[in-house]
Parts: structure tokens; C-alpha cells; sequence
């Protein structure tokens, strides 16, 4: 079992993540798991001058090019964001912009996500959705979302925030198995 984890956040140790190892908790031994932390790669937004539709990949010179290499590599994707300014991290919005090329080669991988928000995670949710969507992905669940937690802590008080984390990572082992007959 291929396990990509993409860390969105700009804080690597923070909720977001926390709830991302809880997911991946659920995983048994035998997964590899590869870990990306968004906050240690050097990679631009889409510069949208197209190149990528005549060469039919992404040529520009970055971090993004050993991204892609992980998103192929991986049978299941999940993605760990903080809610900022109502949306994913600026660096996951530049990662999921950086896919364009590669429309079509996600398809039926299996997906899911970790979200954390003080308040306001609507749009976040609308983001992850319809990047796994418009990738032909299978997402696996609704998620997990905490709610009132801050860059000072609080986790703890989201009583379903880890408990969702652990289901969620649950819900993409079973789905897996499922879909690979194990
Ligand atoms: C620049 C910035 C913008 C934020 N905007 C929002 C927001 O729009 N809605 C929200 O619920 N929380 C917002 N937050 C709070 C974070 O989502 C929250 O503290 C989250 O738990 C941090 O997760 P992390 O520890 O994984 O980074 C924002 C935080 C930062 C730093």
C-alpha cells in the first residue's frame, strides 16, 4: 500500500499535522508512507504560460518536478491543511494549480484529508473536494475537520477532531482493500 501524506501547512508540527499522524495511525504495518511537508519545498504557483500543453508536462525547473514523481508513485493521497483566509494553504493551492498538466493520471487514486479551522472551513472543503473530484479521484470520506483550534493549541477541545482523523484514515485502508481485494 502506497501512502502519500501532504502536509499543507505552514506549521509542520501543528494541528493540522497532529491529525494527519492520527489518520495515518490507522495504516498497518506493511504501508510505506511517504511524507511531504509542504513548508520545506521550493515551488512556484502555475506561471499559466502553457507550455505544458504542447510538451504534456510541466517543465518549469522546481520542487513540483519530485511532487509529481510522489503523486504518481501513490495509491493513496491524503492531504493535512490548515484553514487559511477560508481556503487550503496558499502552498497547497499552488500544488493542486501545478496538477493542471497532469489531469487524467490521478484518476482512481484513493483520497482523503485533515483539515483544521479556528471557525471557517467551508471553502477549504470545497478546495479539497473539488480538486479530488476534478482528478477523477475516489474520495473516501467527508473527512476530518477540527473546529476552534488555533495556532496556541485546542485540539483536545474538538472532542471528534482526532477521533474523525482515525476514522478517516480507517475509511482509506477499508476502501483500499476494497478496491485492491486484500
Ligand atoms: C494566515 C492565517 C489565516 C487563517 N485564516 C483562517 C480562516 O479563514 N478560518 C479559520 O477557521 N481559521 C483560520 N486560521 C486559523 C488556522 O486555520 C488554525 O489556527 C489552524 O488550526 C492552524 O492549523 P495548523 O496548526 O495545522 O497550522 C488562519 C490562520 C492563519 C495563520
Amino acid at each position: 500500500m502506497k501512502v502519500l501524506a501532504i502536509y499543507g501547512s505552514p506549521r509542520k508540527d501543528g494541528n493540522s499535522a497532529k491529525m494527519m499522524e492520527a489518520a495515518l495511525s490507522e495504516f498497518p504495518p506493511e504501508a510505506e508512507i511517504h511524507r511531504i511537508f509542504l513548508a520545506d519545498k521550493n515551488f512556484a504557483p502555475c506561471c499559466a504560460e502553457r507550455h505544458c500543453l504542447e510538451l504534456g508536462y510541466c517543465d518549469v525547473e522546481d520542487d513540483m518536478q519530485e511532487i509529481y514523481k510522489e503523486l504518481f508513485w501513490a495509491e493513496v493521497i491524503i492531504f493535512a491543511t490548515s484553514s487559511q483566509f477560508g481556503d487550503v494553504t496558499a502552498d497547497l493551492k499552488a500544488l493542486m494549480e501545478r496538477t493542471w498538466p497532469i489531469r487524467g493520471k490521478l484518476k482512481n487514486k484513493i483520497g482523503g484529508y485533515v483539515v483544521s479551522a479556528r471557525r471557517y472551513a467551508e471553502s477549504t472543503l470545497n478546495t479539497l473536494h473539488a480538486f479530488m473530484l476534478r482528478h477523477k479521484m475516489i474520495l473516501g470520506n467527508s473527512g476530518a475537520v477540527a473546529y476552534t483550534v488555533t495556532e496556541n493549541g485546542g485540539l483536545e477541545n474538538d472532542g471528534l477532531a482526532i477521533k474523525d482523523s482515525r476514522k478517516t484514515g480507517k475509511r482509506l485502508v477499508e476502501l483500499y482493500n476494497l478496491i485492491y481485494n486484500k
